[in-house]
């Protein structure tokens, strides 16, 4: 299969370019900077241009068979105007000259699936309610982006591409995304909880994420949103037990105060101090098999 990622040099991208190239899969990389392919597993190569704007790149994606569209500026940054412009336009109007894209393909070379990102962020805050696929949209700067980006997706229906919009949890993994972020203060023994530490944290192990990618291509039924997330959900608390336990350290004696991160990350610190209770609804109903349901076992095979 032809495969054409956008975003895919980053933490989720490079990791799904790997397992789709072992699977035989060829793999074009949509990037805004010119790299060398050396660095790439077999069978994949970069395609250059930025899909923040119209251009030759559109044209790229003509006879590939499935589009992932992974690309969207970091969300971990002060959210300043600027910047919320930036999180917004590299997830919206990119998607917007992606479907464009998929128009100006003749229709025998248009590619017929699109997976595209979304994240669980788009549920909004829910407390301790469990959410599924059917649950609407929130009404913060996350989920009204959420929000707005699978709608620029489902655009692509109206040619006959199938459209699955990928909720993804926090992906947790080696070589980057959260995770990263947060082992150093583990390993010095100030890993603690966030606020009162009972705010969900929905996970997925970045090999269940390709594991998903799989099996979404190969049931062609499922379309529109789908949760990935882990099927057993923990709260921050868990969370910080599970990782310091992993790493042999003691868990910090006070959870960081929810005033101080609000001071020094401003509107950002909502990502931390609030969170999902989510379901995997309709990847359970189909019949996935997560191969990290359990958080204590995800943490051993990515931290050993
Ligand atoms: N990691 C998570 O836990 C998580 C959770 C929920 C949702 N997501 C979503 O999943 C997607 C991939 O996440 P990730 O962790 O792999 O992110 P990442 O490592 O930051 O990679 C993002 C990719 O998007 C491209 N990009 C960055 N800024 C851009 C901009 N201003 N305009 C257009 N493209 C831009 C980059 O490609 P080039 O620099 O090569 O152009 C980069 O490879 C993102 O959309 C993210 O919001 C991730």
């Amino acid at each position: 299969m032809k495969v054409f990622i956008t975003g895919g040099s980053g933490f989720v991208g490079s990791n799904l370019t790997q397992d789709l190239s072992a699977k035989g899969h060829q793999v074009s990389i949509l990037t805004r900077r010119a790299k060398s392919n050396s660095n790439l597993p077999n069978g994949a190569v970069y395609v250059t241009g930025d899909p923040n704007a119209p251009g030759p790149w559109q044209q790229a994606i003509a006879g590939h068979d499935l589009i992932i569209n992974l690309a969207g500026a970091s969300i971990f940054t002060r959210w300043s105007a600027e910047n919320k412009q930036k999180i917004r336009d590299s997830r919206i109007n990119t998607t917007h000259h992606l479907v464009d894209a998929l128009d100006m393909a003749p229709p025998e070379k248009r590619p017929q699936t699109l997976l595209s990102t979304s994240a669980v962020g788009y549920y909004g805050d829910h407390g301790d309610e469990i959410l599924t696929e059917e649950t609407p949209a929130g009404d913060d700067f996350l989920a009204r982006v959420a929000l707005a980006w699978e709608g620029e997706a489902e655009r692509a229906t109206n040619l006959g591409v199938r459209v699955v919009c990928c909720r993804f949890g926090i992906v947790l993994g080696s070589k980057g995304g959260a995770l990263s972020k947060m082992l150093p203060l583990f390993k010095f023994g100030l890993g603690s909880p966030l606020g009162h530490g009972r705010q969900w944290f929905p996970w997925i192990h970045e090999k269940d994420l390709a594991g998903i990618f799989s099996f979404l291509v190969e049931s062609p039924e499922i379309v529109g949103p789908v949760n990935c997330v882990s099927p057993n959900q923990v709260t921050n608390t868990d969370l910080t037990q599970a990782l310091a336990l992993e790493l042999g350290k003691k868990v910090f004696p006070l959870n960081v105060p929810a005033f101080v991160l609000k001071i020094v990350m401003g509107e950002m610190s909502s990502i931390l101090l609030k969170g999902q209770r989510v379901a995997p609804n309709k990847l359970n109903k189909a019949g996935y098999q997560f191969t990290f349901s359990d958080l204590n076992a995800a943490l051993q095979d990515i931290i050993r």
